[in-house]
């Protein structure tokens, strides 16, 4: 629905008065300031006029250091779970936008926006996904060119999209791939004939994992890294 829509049939104003609000800057569309009428919201998008909300709730994006030992999951009988690291009043809005295994670490994204973390974690997106990995064996001379290539994934008969191999050290490298499938880093690895030891992601799509959070700290995604990720709405004309 366009917004000046929207703003009518919550106030009763007419078109041009609702127009003249959001050229003035008195609209607020999920945190941001809107001043196109025919910007287009759906019916999640909270839609504030000079501080007063007409409709939806809040929006939460956060950016956790996650631990080794927790669970990506919401709940777990014998695990501790990311939902525990996260303020007690957010934990049933959240779900996970691209899980970590248990023993992985690293920056894990919880928010409340299914569309928002729909298209941050879409494998046709092709949006980069960086981890720091440790092997058991060796990185091999032949890996970057392996990955280079393409992966062959037997459970999805697919062959990943080309990623790129940073080589660390001898059994250190950063590994950039492109779709995030179920343990896709380590069945790339074991495809060359190694193991991950150690997984700690660093980066999806532009936004980075926060140096200054200790592992099992959060902080709250600022504007910009939300807006990095372009939820697909069609834009209404003036
Ligand atoms: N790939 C993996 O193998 N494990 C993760 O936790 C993330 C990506």
């Amino acid at each position: 629905m366009r917004l000046d829509r929207l703003l009518c049939k919550h106030t009763g104003q007419s078109y041009s008065t609702t127009r003249e609000w959001v050229s003035a800057g008195h609209v607020i569309v999920d945190g941001e300031v809107i001043r196109t009428p025919g910007h287009i919201i759906d019916r999640f998008s909270e839609v504030k006029l000079q501080g007063a909300r007409l409709q939806g709730q809040p929006r939460h994006y956060l950016m956790l250091n996650k631990p080794a030992g927790y669970l990506s999951a919401t709940s777990d009988l014998v695990h501790p779970t990311v939902m525990e690291l996260v303020p007690t009043e957010l934990r049933s809005l959240l779900h996970i936008a691209g899980r970590l295994d248990r023993a992985s670490t690293g920056l894990l994204i919880l928010t409340s926006d299914g569309q928002w973390s729909r298209c941050l974690t879409d494998p046709g997106g092709k949006k980069p996904k960086v981890y720091r990995v440790r092997t058991l064996e060796p990185v091999s001379s032949e890996a970057p060119e392996r990955f280079a290539q393409g992966i062959y994934l037997a459970r999805e008969n697919l062959t990943t999209t080309p990623a790129q191999i940073e080589v660390l050290g001898s059994h250190e490298a950063r590994v950039t791939i492109y779709e995030g499938r179920h343990h896709q880093v380590k069945r790339m690895f074991a495809a060359v004939g190694n193991e991950v030891t150690a997984l700690h992601r660093e980066c999806m799509g532009v936004i980075e994992l926060e140096d200054s959070l200790e592992p099992g700290g959060w902080r709250p995604l600022t504007g910009a890294e939300i807006a990095s990720v372009s939820v697909k709405v069609k834009q209404g004309t003036d």
